[in-house]
């Protein structure tokens, strides 16, 4: 996640914030006796280093603490939706057409419009452009010879304790959530539903499958306790206390830290994602 970075809250392109992580491929072991090849271009929900190894970002230890023991750059106390799938290492001609190429961007796109303290008029103005930018993409990949696609849509942003702990004046929904900045990402979600239309009518051969990201966060959140979270709107590593647990001065593997015993038992891991 690009918002992650200090580095990275100077202005940014779209072409930048669509490209930059992307370009680090993630490689995790593999598991798999025939494992196909993944190529994924997302933000720090699913990025294994991209943001350390390519930027030099600081990712420290509780980081990284529940699985590999130490920090990995992830960021997350333990394993990220990509690396429960697995991994083949060899890419060759056949290997790109048979690879499954998953794109998970939008978050920072539309954080970066609320953090220039543009009006919400003008963030979901911003849109089409992000989405047109994710098709451009995946038609270069398709030209290369690319199959398989699964784009991820945007989760909900107004339910992030650092966005919950950062914005001033906030219009909470009824989950306690920043409804515009949700009503944004749905936005987003939407045309970029219909986008994975167009692609799919476009593409011939291709297979493109939409993910509804959004809903199961959203379900996560407003049922928590059924899944057996405890507040579902706290980091489990930040500091500041609840209600959020989130201060931008004191962020998760920062002098001064505070971390939740049982990381697993909070939706959100670092406020950020
Ligand atoms: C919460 O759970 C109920 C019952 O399973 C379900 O009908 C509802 O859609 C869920 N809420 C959200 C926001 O997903």
């Amino acid at each position: 996640m690009i918002s992650h970075s200090p580095l990275l809250s100077q202005p940014l392109s779209h072409f930048l914030h669509l490209l930059l992580l992307p370009l680090f491929f993630t490689s995790v072991a593999s598991q798999c006796k025939n494992p196909p090849i993944i190529f994924n271009f997302g933000d720090s929900n699913s990025d294994t280093g991209g943001l350390v190894a390519g930027l030099g970002f600081p990712v420290n230890l509780p980081n990284g603490r529940t699985f590999f023991h130490r920090s990995t750059g992830r960021l997350s106390d333990g394993r990220l939706l990509i690396d429960f799938l697995c991994f083949g290492n060899f890419v060759t001609d056949e290997g790109l057409r048979n690879a499954l190429y998953i794109i998970d961007i939008g978050q920072n796109d539309i954080d970066d419009s609320f953090s220039k303290k543009m009006s919400y008029a003008q963030v979901t103005k911003r849109i089409p452009s992000v989405i047109l930018e994710i098709e451009n993409v995946v038609k270069v990949l398709y030209n290369q010879g690319g199959r398989k696609f699964w784009i991820h849509n945007t989760g909900p942003l107004g339910c992030l304790p650092q966005k919950l702990a950062l914005v001033q004046k906030k219009d909470l929904d009824p989950i306690g959530c920043i409804s515009d900045y949700n009503s944004a990402a749905r936005i987003f979600n939407e045309g970029l539903r219909r986008s994975c239309e167009r692609m799919k009518s476009q593409f011939s051969g291709a297979t493109i499958v939409y993910v509804d990201i959004y809903s199961i966060k959203y379900d996560l959140i407003a049922n928590s306790s059924k899944y057996g979270f405890l507040s579902p709107l706290t980091a489990c590593c930040s500091s500041g206390g609840p209600p959020y647990n989130y201060d931008i001065r004191v962020t998760c593997g920062r002098p001064g830290y505070q971390v939740c015993n049982e990381g697993s038992r909070y939706v959100s891991w670092d406020g950020i994602c």
